[in-house]
């Protein structure tokens, strides 16, 4: 039954007499819309946020504020959404699809919660790192405390480590160390019930591996990985004119196929085609040139397109190096207030046969349509991603399944200068369409980082197993969806965490 407004009054009174009352923001509160467009990336999301707004955002400062916002909200009804760095693309983590009357909810915004340690000499070196802590500042402290220490993530600072960990997080590092949830080693969860579960024991091997990638994890342990001293970024643009579809082409077999230590991305922007090495192998620009001559001589990359630095300012130097400010200083990495930004829209795709040359010309040079801008990221698998499993240290994967025989993700990126409703999306829809016969298929993969809700939702909440199987499936793979919702049944067997893509249950 829908729960009615009085329930969100007890849930209101519930949290003010167990959590300090400057934590809990009310929409009366100066502060809650702040607080609430304040980790908004995406325009698209900022119209539907407040205009459905939640009943409150708590702010836990400690890790018994989770729990009483948990306990509270499942004794009166009221659904939560969980916040660490809020770039879900479709805005899950503070906004609803779902009716206030049918499902009201809450956030809760861990931001407060993002103490970092880093333990570089114990012999397997790690950091323990909250939720809301972002991923630059992640950077920061670890190449801060030791610059042969890296962690393998994702490109943009202001990621959160909550989100980016439970969805799996892919990046340059990938192809030595694995996706970012692989490299967890300990993980502390608030339940269903409000318990805290500290630790692999308390929360049972399932529950561990399923916030590994299948979402859900709340506070960790990270395992950093070792980097020489000096990494190497290079960089090479290709217009079409000068042959970008051919080397796209040719990119495909190749990328996959390089030694783990070295990572060749692609980024396509303006029908311009750069590709990005990142090579944390020892050698320096010199190793780094031969293996691309050896492998890649039709690219052309030179010593002028090469440069040395520490991991950490490589972290700085490619994100800021996209907007044209590859000098900007690794403090900046800790920057957490940026403005909203663009309207975009995101959808993804995993390649496991190479893209004939003839169809790369048509993709290159596809109409924006309505979109002022239409990029796609392509990064690399292979090498550890691809393979056995038993070749990892511990703990070992998650349910991110996109591994053994995928060459390759696309990153789909549509920007607006306007909101949906006036500028439907065309270029990405179009383009989507025409992908589908040459990407993975049955089902056709995509990546839970980058959510889509037109691939399917749970209406209202409620989803039985066939047919939220439909874009389960194709984020996790049968098996790992299967698994996940076997795992979600005993966790949370009411289904309280739940929302547009959350796992259904299978008792
Ligand atoms: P947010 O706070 O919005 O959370 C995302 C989801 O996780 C929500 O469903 C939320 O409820 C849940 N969640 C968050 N914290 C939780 C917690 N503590 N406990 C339980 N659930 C929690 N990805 C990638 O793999 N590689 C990349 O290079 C990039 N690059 C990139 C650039 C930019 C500009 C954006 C906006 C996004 C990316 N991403 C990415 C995608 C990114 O990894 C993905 O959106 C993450 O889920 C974001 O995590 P946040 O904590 O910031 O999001």
């Amino acid at each position: 039954a829908a729960p009615s407004m009085a329930s969100g009054a007890g849930f209101l009174q519930c949290l003010k007499t167990s959590i300090p009352s400057n934590l809990v923001l009310t929409r009366g509160s100066p502060s809650f819309e702040p607080v609430l467009v304040s980790s908004i990336r995406n325009a698209e999301q900022l119209g539907p946020a407040k205009a459905n707004p939640p009943l409150s955002i708590v702010t836990p400062t400690n890790y018994s504020h989770v729990q009483s916002a948990v306990r509270c909200s499942a004794r009166h009804g009221v659904r939560l959404r969980v916040r660490s760095g809020g770039h879900d693309y479709e805005g899950l983590s503070y906004r609803s699809t779902f009716t206030h009357d049918h499902e009201p909810f809450a956030v809760v915004d861990l931001f407060n919660l993002r103490h970092i340690m880093v333990d570089s000499v114990t012999p397997t070196p790690m950091a323990y790192v909250q939720s809301g802590a972002t991923l630059g500042e992640l950077y920061y402290a670890i190449g801060k405390q030791d610059p042969k220490l890296a962690f393998p993530a994702g490109l943009c600072p202001t990621i959160g480590v909550g989100g980016h960990l439970s969805g799996g997080g892919i990046g340059l590092m990938m192809r030595k160390y694995g996706i970012s949830a692989d490299n967890v080693i300990h993980a502390t969860i608030v339940d269903a019930a409000g318990n805290l579960l500290e630790g692999r024991e308390a929360m049972g091997e399932d529950l561990f591996w399923a916030i590994r990638g299948g979402g859900g994890g709340s506070f960790g342990i990270v395992q950093l990985s070792p980097v020489p001293p000096k990494v190497v970024f290079f960089q090479v643009a290709k217009t079409m004119a000068q042959g970008a579809a051919r080397l796209v082409s040719k990119w495909q077999t190749v990328a996959p196929a390089l030694p783990d230590d070295l990572s060749l991305r692609v980024l396509v922007v303006n029908r311009t085609v750069r590709f990005q090495g990142l090579y944390i192998g020892d050698g320096g620009c010199h190793e780094a040139l031969k293996i691309m001559t050896q492998r890649f001589p039709e690219l052309g990359a030179t010593a002028n397109d090469c440069r040395e630095m520490s991991w950490l300012e490589s972290t700085a130097y490619v994100y800021f190096g996209q907007f044209g400010n590859a000098s900007t200083p690794v403090e900046a990495l800790l920057n957490r207030t940026f403005p909203v930004g663009s309207f975009l829209k995101h959808k993804s795709d995993y390649v496991k046969t190479p893209i004939p040359e003839a169809s790369w010309e048509k993709i290159l040079s596809w109409p924006f349509g309505g979109a002022t801008d239409g990029q796609l990221m392509l990064e690399p698998h292979g090498g550890s991603m691809g393979a056995a499993f038993k070749d990892f240290e511990t703990p070992g994967p998650g349910p991110y399944p996109h591994r053994r025989g995928v060459l390759y993700n696309i990153h789909y990126i549509e920007v607006y200068s306007e909101n949906l409703s006036t500028n439907p999306p065309s270029w990405i829809t179009g383009l989507y369409d025409f992908m589908e016969p040459l990407v993975s298929s049955n089902p056709r993969s995509a990546y839970v980082n980058y959510r889509d809700l037109d691939i399917g939702v749970n209406k209202d909440g409620v989803a039985s197993y066939e047919s939220a199987k439909v874009w389960g499936e194709r984020y996790f793979g049968a098996a790992n969806f299967e698994r996940l919702a076997r795992i979600k049944a005993k966790v949370d067997p009411k289904n309280h965490f739940r929302h547009e893509q959350s796992v259904p249950l299978i008792f």
